[in-house]
């Protein structure tokens, strides 16, 4: 039997699988995650971890984890855990890849959708009572059959927005490692982000990358805030060059008066990629079967 320590209550069954297991499962209540103190309280005799994106797992947390051997993080993504420390304590790490591809590709598209036929504006004029009759030239949007689509990132999951937006009639341009991003940039009417945030990918749509975008070119984000300079990106939209769409900001969320909240041309929804009861819930299974391998002295099924 291990101890094992989880951030947030999750929808799914991770706690009673891990409890079925044999161990000894301590969750973190509410809805909000655990303070520092709390997180490094809540490891300190732990032996197992199941983390979300929201926890910092550094190399002082992993310090005051003596007993520590595996960590489930909640998300396709381990940009919040420092594995290179983890490596070096012989911590396990694993993640949850596939189970949200589908609901990430879709909120992608919805996220596209929304911008390109500026439904947030159009919504607003009438719920305020500016909807005087059928404007031959009012709310003129982006049509997306024989548009293009810049995907940065074309693994998993950018490829899974790239089959919808086929679909949709799109030309494709698919932006891998070592591809010509800024090429790519100058030719999208719309660009969607689906790499990981690492030390390469970090502020990767910069100044200059967001300079080189087409004029009302579209910005989509369902990867990680911190892909893109935001600071940069507020800038751009001031000036009326283009217009985002953005599931993920940095930090999360905008703190209030972050001129992200109030800029023009930007929409913004609170992290819901994988929000669906199918994904959280399959999210949860692959948690609790990396922690129960590990701590059985097993490889993790799906090591990050
Ligand atoms: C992930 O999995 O990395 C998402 O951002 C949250 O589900």
């Amino acid at each position: 039997m291990a101890r094992v320590f989880v951030t947030r209550p999750l929808a799914g069954t991770a706690v009673e699988q891990l409890r079925a297991a044999g161990h000894d499962v301590v969750v973190h209540p509410g809805p909000l995650p655990p303070t520092r103190p709390e997180l490094a309280a809540g490891v300190a005799d732990a032996e197992g971890l199941l983390c979300l994106l929201t926890e910092r797992v550094d190399a002082e947390l992993l310090d005051g984890a003596p007993r520590l051997r595996a960590i489930a993080n909640y998300a396709v993504g381990s940009d919040n855990i420092d594995a290179a420390a983890a490596a070096a304590r012989g911590i396990a790490v694993g993640v949850t890849p596939d189970v949200l591809t589908d609901a990430t590709a879709d909120l992608a598209m919805a996220l596209l959708l929304t911008a390109a036929r500026r439904l947030p504006e159009a919504a607003r004029a009438v719920r305020e009572g500016r909807w005087g009759t059928f404007e031959p030239q009012g709310w003129l949007g982006l049509e997306l059959r024989g548009a293009r689509l810049a995907i940065v990132g074309y693994g998993r999951i950018g490829r899974a927005v790239g089959e919808r937006a086929a679909a949709f009639g799109m030309e494709l341009l698919p932006v891998g490692r070592g591809d010509d991003l800024r090429a790519a940039l100058a030719r999208a009417d719309a660009v969607t982000l689906h790499c990981p945030l690492t030390a390469q990918t970090r502020h990767l749509i910069d100044a200059a990358a967001l300079a080189a975008m087409r004029p009302g070119a579209i910005l989509v984000n369902t990867a990680r805030g911190g892909v893109i300079d935001q600071a940069a990106l507020v800038a751009a939209l001031r000036a009326g060059r283009l217009t985002a769409a953005l599931d993920v900001t940095d930090p999360e969320p905008p703190p209030p008066g972050d001129p992200l909240l109030t800029a023009a041309n930007v929409f913004l929804v609170p992290h819901i990629g994988s929000a669906t009861h199918a994904a959280r819930e399959r999210m949860a299974d692959l948690a609790a079967a990396n922690l129960i391998a590990a701590l059985a002295g097993a490889p993790m099924p799906h090591p990050a």
